[in-house]
């Protein structure tokens, strides 16, 4: 059985005060949630205030990105073990805005991906399809690509930290969310692929969420998927009452009881 898995990307928005103010009222709403895990992931210089915030919940905190180095030289950059001093359990890696308009590349999501398990981090790992790539009938080739590429070189004891996320791009801030059977199918074929790369129980254990213009109304029917374990909610998550909403639609679908 595999844990439902909610997560608020709050991506570059929010001051100090209404970070605290979101994750507060989170709490309020959300913070003691069982059968369902929970978690949020501010924009790097909040994360301190907002794990002061967090400290009493079972909202756990997370990071955006980081660096695949471990110290040393690289201006501007954050490490693992930075991470971890400030309370993060995960990190998003490989999003599509730093995929498509930053400019990362597969082989740096691996290592980035291999730093976060080596340095204690549970990485939520991104993929997705532009729409030409889904016009093109190309959604298998692309998404399979790279789940191989990013997980490349990780073995079956580490794999286990790892969370998928599909967030098709044409479906990220657009309003257009995946159908329900849309996100499936991808969702299958990733697990398929997990099961071919590592083994059946790998594959029935690892939590795949969908992104995409995830919102309270289309919550229920996505969660209602089989292979759909859980969300990473952008917009969405910014405001207590949706992501709240979402997590409680979300446990009462799935929820582990
Ligand atoms: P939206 O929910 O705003 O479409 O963003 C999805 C996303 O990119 C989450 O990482």
């Amino acid at each position: 059985m595999r844990k439902p898995f909610i997560a608020g990307n709050w991506k570059m928005n929010m001051d100090s005060a209404s970070a605290v103010s979101l994750a507060q009222g989170l709490v309020n709403e959300v913070g003691q949630c069982d059968g369902i895990d929970v978690a949020v992931c501010p924009p790097f210089v909040y994360l301190p205030a907002v794990a002061t915030a967090l400290s009493s919940s079972n909202i756990s905190l997370g990071a955006q990105d980081v660096s695949e180095q471990a110290n040393g030289a690289f201006t501007g950059e954050i490490s693992c073990a930075m991470l971890k001093d400030v309370c993060c359990t995960y990190v998003i890696i490989g999003h599509s805005e730093r995929r498509h308009v930053i400019g990362e590349k597969d082989e740096l999501i691996n290592k980035k991906i291999v730093a976060a398990i080596n340095g204690g981090l549970l990485p939520i790992f991104c993929v997705g399809e532009l729409l030409a790539e889904r016009q093109a009938n190309k959604t298998t080739t692309v998404v399979a690509e790279q789940v191989k590429k990013g997980l490349a070189g990780i073995c079956s004891e580490r794999i286990q930290a790892v969370t998928i996320a599909y967030e098709p791009v044409w479906a990220i801030g657009t309003g257009i969310n995946a159908t329900s059977e849309q996100a499936q199918e991808v969702h299958a074929m990733i697990r398929g692929l997990i099961g071919k790369l590592y083994d059946k129980t790998i594959a029935s254990q690892m939590r795949i969420q969908y992104g995409g213009s995830a919102k309270p109304s289309n919550t229920a029917e996505l969660m209602s998927q089989p292979d759909v374990d859980g969300l990473l909610v952008g917009g969405a998550s910014l405001k207590v009452a949706d992501f709240a909403a979402m997590v409680k639609t979300s446990f009462e679908t799935k929820g582990v009881k």
